[in-house]
């Protein structure tokens, strides 16, 4: 029965370890696909070899001494006592010093590298960590996404990041994490970790100052990351997508976010009322869409920070990128949003399943 317990566990243990071998796990480290990236990877694989050298050697070693001398029937219990060997010992001290010194000479010239200042080329982009998904702000091209950053190929992109939050005493947030020309508030802010791994390596996201990363992807495709740094409830459900364009591609995504977003008619427009008014204070509470004006002409923004809703339908993801942007996941996420994204500041407004239809059919025209 024991024997059976523990093969069972064995088998579990097998699958769970086999199951990160998947072939289409896609955030590998091993696999760069960008600047920032390979540097690590290439300053990882040698530290990594020289590792497996030491461990083969001192576990080879430890095992080697503790066969070869294991206690046998005829021999004396206690071994003839050895009291030091001082050249033994200074080499025991020297080699590991020497070892960790040729380590540390790549690993410092690979920390200076990638904090290197990208020079005026380069894709400036603000990163907000909120609890819980991540803001783009592209305080340049004025435009402002939730959940995906997209980036052009071969061209540097510096990211400067921030955790930012609501509520309680709302100090403002580092004057260079400011988006969409608004003071972004610290509030309830926590620490999150920004990481894509075919892309870059982590970067811890502080509250109380702005921490910068550079990096550039080489080919178009899109990137899987995640926050790395548990931060609350929905911590697992923080993701994004890097979106990498060729430059002519992400040209075009440019002027399409400029835009205008959206053309209302039919059930858009009643769906638009329904954003206007559900629950206690309408969507737009929270939410901003690019070129909704309230009755004088100003841009309608929420008092809380939500993601920017402006061009909602050409995104592929949405809430945190945990869901495919389709009208099923849509109406799920609606009739109870912080039962699909646990802790959600999105509270549940309680709404028909008329007025769920009518808000997709207003958010589906945001193109
Ligand atoms: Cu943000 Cu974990």
């Amino acid at each position: 029965m024991h024997r059976k317990a523990l093969t069972a566990v064995f088998v579990i243990a097998a699958g769970v370890l086999l199951a990160a071998c998947a072939p289409n796990a896609t955030q590998s480290a091993l696999e760069p696909a960008g600047d920032n990236a390979e540097k690590a990877n290439t300053l990882f694989v040698p530290v990594f070899w020289v590792a497996v050298a030491i461990f083969v050697i001192v576990e080879g070693a430890l095992l080697f001494f503790a066969v070869r001398y294991r206690h046998r029937k005829g021999r004396d219990t206690i071994p003839p006592q050895v009291h030091g060997n001082t050249r033994l010992e200074i080499a025991w001290t020297i080699l590991p010093a020497v070892i960790l010194a040729g380590v540390a000479v790549p690993t410092v010239a690979t920390i200076f590298e990638l904090a290197r200042d990208p020079g005026p080329g380069a894709l400036e982009v603000t990163v907000l960590g909120h609890q819980w998904w991540w803001e783009f702000d592209y305080p340049e091209e004025g435009v402002n996404v939730p959940n995906e950053l997209h980036v052009p190929t071969g061209r540097p992109v510096l990211l400067t990041m921030c955790a930012v939050g609501v509520g309680y005493e709302n100090q403002p947030a580092p004057s260079e994490c400011e988006a969409e020309g608004r003071v972004t508030t610290l509030g309830n802010s926590v620490l999150h970790s920004f990481w894509a791994p075919e892309l870059f390596g982590t970067q811890d996201v502080f509250p109380t100052y702005a921490r910068t990363l550079t990096f550039a992807a080489d080919e178009p495709g899109v990137y899987e990351g995640q926050c790395k740094e548990f931060c609350g409830l929905s911590h697992a459900y923080m993701r994004f997508v890097v979106v990498a364009h060729s430059p002519a591609e992400f040209d075009q995504w440019v002027a399409d976010q400029q835009r205008p977003a959206g053309s209302l008619e039919g059930a858009a427009a009643e769906g638009l009322r329904v954003f206007l008014e559900a629950g206690p204070a309408g969507c737009t509470q929270c939410h901003s869409v690019n070129g909704l004006e309230d009755a004088n002409g100003e841009m309608i923004r929420g008092s809380i920070d939500a993601p920017n809703l402006s061009h909602f339908a050409s995104r592929d993801c949405f809430a945190g990128c945990i869901f495919e942007n389709t009208d099923e996941n849509l109406r799920r996420w609606l009739a109870d949003p912080p039962a699909m994204k646990p802790g959600s500041w999105m509270p549940d407004y309680n709404l028909t399943s008329e007025e769920i239809d009518r808000l997709i059919a207003f958010l589906n025209t945001l193109k």
